[in-house]
């Protein structure tokens, strides 16, 4: 993630096709223009305008004067026991730098390029500081080389803030979302609350079912407005833990063109991706390395990479790789998607907020460096795929018949679906019986209920599914915790 300036950025887009037209699926009533204040702000950042406009405090009320900054070093191994060790601790050779108020005595700061203070405790342009944007921008031409054009990146305060964005920029009360059948709830609730009905559609092992996805659409009732818009968690989806081959991603998005849906990519897990499960007794054979970091060019192709036609609503986040309370994220879409992303920013988060766009920018760009970067995401790998190795080790070892799963490949869930004889599963209410009877046993586990994809989540409510999560949790409860899941379930089996 080194940062280029725009004109050295690599340019895949040279020779590739601009993005489609889709101004008929833009929201109606859309802002016309930036905010008046908004407007002047390219006149303000002219080293030499002599400016009485802005109502901007002075950097001599910041309360901060210069910030101090330990990261850890990405070389370094995460815990002496990877399943067990204590990760608070900084490693000895942890990186150290500065964000200093101005970045070099005597030179001028335009409002918005750099990462010091006095930039980054100012007020921002909404697609974030120049140098996080054109880092982010160069990390998407590396990683997924949209095939179009001109795309274009803009800040978010991470994804949940960029699905409510996207939602607004092309949906109104009344439109239809179509969503995984089991999906993120932060994603149904935002648009139940935006007057949206939500069109379910099944999913397998490999993610949302296309052949349901393109009946649903050719036999959509004619006095209905037709979905536009169709919503994607695909690696590591929360809860399923699914993450789509290639080719279903590919059989959706010939979809997305057949029925001109725009995707939402909401990928929050792209770099969590981890090698197939073995077997304890396959992971000693000599022939499997259990670990074998993924790294950063053996992941899997995002819907943005396919993306030829500019009809991908690209959500990424630092949460999962560097941490959630960062609020930091961006948007990839096309140029006339962006522009309305931003003005819709300019009304709501403004900007995300300057100080997380310092940190992050100096780490990846002066401190780590790509070498840094491609590190951490491996040592992230490495320490999930552990975990995950060791959580289904657990499963296998005290829930063998009792429960049966898609062993996730990314991501931080494991969805298990409970195989209790079918006349107990068909008892009303025995989802939230057992949910009580194991938190009564001092077990909590996620109702898989909770993850449908309507408002109403009770039209499921004994969906025979829990969702569990390798990610939080001490390696030392999983043993014990899924032995007291397997106790409770035999218990509704012999009762
Ligand atoms: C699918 C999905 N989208 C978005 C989020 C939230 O991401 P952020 O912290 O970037 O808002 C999560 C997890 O919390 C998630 O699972």
């Amino acid at each position: 993630m080194t940062q280029t300036d725009t004109a050295t950025l690599a340019t895949p887009a040279d020779g590739l096709p601009k993005a489609k037209d889709f101004t008929a699926l833009l929201r109606p009533g859309l802002p016309l223009g930036q905010t008046p204040l908004k407007s002047l702000y390219k006149y303000l950042v002219q080293p030499d305008i002599m400016s009485l406009s802005a109502g901007l405090p002075p950097a001599a009320t910041f309360a901060f004067s210069a910030l101090q900054v330990t990261a850890r070093n990405p070389t370094t191994p995460m815990g002496q026991d990877p399943l067990g060790g204590d990760r608070s601790k900084d490693a000895p050779d942890a990186v150290h730098f500065d964000i200093p108020f101005t970045p070099e005595s005597g030179k001028v700061v335009v409002p918005g390029s750099s990462t010091c203070l006095l930039s980054s405790l100012q007020y921002c342009p909404t697609e974030g500081l120049q140098s996080f944007h054109k880092c982010v921008q160069q990390h998407v031409a590396k990683m997924h080389s949209p095939p179009y054009q001109d795309w274009e990146v803009t800040g978010s305060v991470g994804n949940t803030d960029a699905l409510d964005k996207a939602l607004g920029l092309l949906t109104e009360k009344g439109d239809t979302l179509l969503l995984e059948e089991w999906t993120y709830p932060a994603a149904v609730d935002n648009a139940h609350s935006r007057g949206l009905s939500l069109e379910i559609i099944p999913m397998d092992k490999d993610g949302m079912d296309p052949d349901t996805l393109d009946a649903t659409l050719t036999q959509w009732p004619t006095e209905r407005a037709r979905p536009k818009v169709v919503y994607l968690v695909p690696t590591g989806q929360n809860p399923t833990g699914i993450t789509m081959p290639l080719e279903r991603r590919l059989a959706l998005y010939q979809l997305a063109q057949k029925h001109n849906l725009i995707i939402l990519e909401d990928d929050p897990y792209y770099f969590m991706q981890y090698p197939a499960y073995h077997s304890p007794e396959a992971r000693t054979a000599a022939s499997v390395d259990p670990l074998a970091p993924k790294g950063v060019n053996n992941l899997i192709p995002s819907f943005l990479r396919l993306d030829v036609d500019g009809r991908v609503i690209r959500m990424d986040s630092f949460s999962k790789v560097l941490g959630p309370g960062l609020r930091l994220g961006w948007i990839t879409a096309n140029a006339q998607f962006c522009h309305y992303l931003r003005l819709h920013g300019e009304t709501t988060t403004q900007s995300p907020a300057g100080l997380s766009q310092a940190l992050v920018t100096e780490l990846l760009t002066h401190e780590w460096e790509d070498a840094g970067w491609i590190g951490h995401v491996q040592r992230i790998q490495e320490h999930y795929t552990e975990k995950r190795d060791h959580f289904l080790d657990m499963v296998e070892k005290h829930l063998k018949g009792l429960v049966d799963y898609v062993a996730p490949e990314a991501g931080m869930f494991v969805w298990l679906r409970v195989l209790l004889p079918q006349a107990v599963l068909e008892t009303e209410g025995i989802m939230d019986k057992l949910f009580q009877d194991l938190v009564k046993a001092k077990v909590l586990l996620v109702p898989g209920y909770f993850f449908l994809g309507q408002v109403d989540r009770t039209l499921k409510k004994d969906a025979p599914y829990f969702r569990t999560s390798f990610a939080a949790a001490h390696p030392s409860l999983y043993e014990p915790c899924l032995a007291k899941f397997g106790e409770v379930l035999r218990q509704y089996i012999d009762a």
